[in-house]
């Protein structure tokens, strides 16, 4: 059988990679190719997830039977060479034949690889013609490479000049992707808010929400409130929560922590729990001054607000990230490490044991325990 192999750090993958693909299989008689997303790159921190790469390249190759994907640079620990990769395919592929698919742009580098005189005589190889590139240059290189003994052969391949980094650049400016990538790629991308960065909010707005909540806390709030923040949105990417929404509510959470209850007594929906409970006041209050000063009126923020101190009754993705986060948040220490694990693998989980440490710590305090908080013990047992 003849192999082509395709490897790439696919963040995201696009048409252009799957029709390449295709035209490998089709004119250079390949009867499979072997998608092979990398691991991550040593010192790189802009690149998406691995899991989250190899599982987008996994779903847009997956209506082809001769397309097939390997974990197998995805599933080391540090970062693979070619000819690591080239010689562990050779020990599983033993009688076929390994075809590298390589672009015209990259011939000059293959010198500059690991071992490259090894990887030369382990595979053979396509080229794919560039734009950018002359053929006539690319001819004179392969000739070269063939003279040492590689095995290669030019294929002019269609032109599609799409780029991942034009894409990454596309969603974060807002801008559609459709037909570029594959449509259930794009449900990937934007279930996980993938290559989104936050905040995406108008940047004044953002701005003079950011130096309210500062003016608002005590400098130690504050920054509980940052960590807070910071560990929302990594709940957010992991579960596929709305970022702004998300970076609106963790950031307002304990906004009306110091402010003077009784100016807003009539104003706010206590209970009548809440209303000799000083310290749990904070919560719908801090929901009123966003929806007042910001005229915020979306109410699953403002129930992730009013609810992130004691929880309620079938509470939404976004107020159990918020509850959550506010427990668990970096600041905490690492302590609650097992807790945090059980927030970024299930939600619901983690309520039931952030549910029970908090009541233990109520009764610790000596304070008395929201009548909910037993009856959420038991939703979610
Ligand atoms: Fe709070
Ligand atoms: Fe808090």
């Amino acid at each position: 059988m003849n192999i082509a192999i395709l490897g790439g750090t696919f963040d995201p993958i696009h048409t252009g990679h799957l029709a390449i693909a295709q035209e490998v299989i089709d004119k250079m008689n390949i009867d499979k190719v072997l998608f092979i997303p990398s691991g991550n790159p040593p010192h790189k921190n802009d690149v998406t997830s691995k899991e989250d790469r190899f599982n987008m390249t996994k779903i847009a190759i997956m209506d082809n039977p001769k397309f097939e994907i390997s974990d197998i640079e995805v599933n080391k620990q540090n970062f693979s060479y070619t000819i690591d990769t080239i010689k562990d395919l050779r020990c599983k592929y033993i009688d076929d034949n390994i075809f590298f698919i390589i672009g015209a742009d990259n011939l000059k580098f293959i010198s500059s690889w690991k071992d490259s005189k090894n990887l030369l005589k382990k595979c053979s190889f396509i080229v794919l013609s560039r734009p950018d590139v002359s053929e006539e240059n690319t001819r004179k290189y392969i000739r070269d490479f063939k003279k040492h003994g590689a095995d290669m052969k030019y294929l002019k391949s269609i032109l599609l000049e799409i780029s991942s980094s034009d894409i990454r650049a596309r969603v974060v400016m807002g801008q559609s992707i459709k037909y570029i990538v594959p449509e259930n790629v794009i449900n990937y991308i934007n279930q996980y808010n993938l290559y989104k960065q936050y905040p995406v909010l108008d940047k004044d707005l953002i701005n003079s929400m950011y130096y309210f909540v500062k003016s608002k806390i005590p400098k130690k709030r504050f920054i509980h409130t940052q960590g807070v923040v910071q560990m929302a949105i990594e709940l957010a990417k992991i579960h596929g929560e709305d970022l702004d929404k998300v970076y609106i509510a963790a950031l307002f959470h304990d906004v009306a922590k110091k402010m003077h209850f009784d100016e807003y007594k009539g104003k706010i929906d206590w209970d009548s729990f809440e209303m000799d409970q000083d310290h749990l006041k904070h919560g719908k209050l801090g929901a009123y001054i966003l929806q007042k000063h910001f005229c915020i009126s979306n109410e699953d923020i403002l129930n992730s607000i009013r609810f992130h101190t004691v929880g309620r009754s079938n509470m939404s993705k976004l107020e159990k990230i918020i509850y959550l986060a506010d427990m668990v948040e970096y600041g905490r220490g690492d302590d609650i490490e097992q807790l945090r694990e059980f927030c970024r693998k299930d939600l619901d989980k983690a309520m039931y044991i952030a549910l029970i440490i908090s009541k233990e710590y109520v009764i610790g305090k000596g304070q008395k325990i929201h009548p909910i908080v037993d009856k959420l013990i038991a939703e979610y047992r």
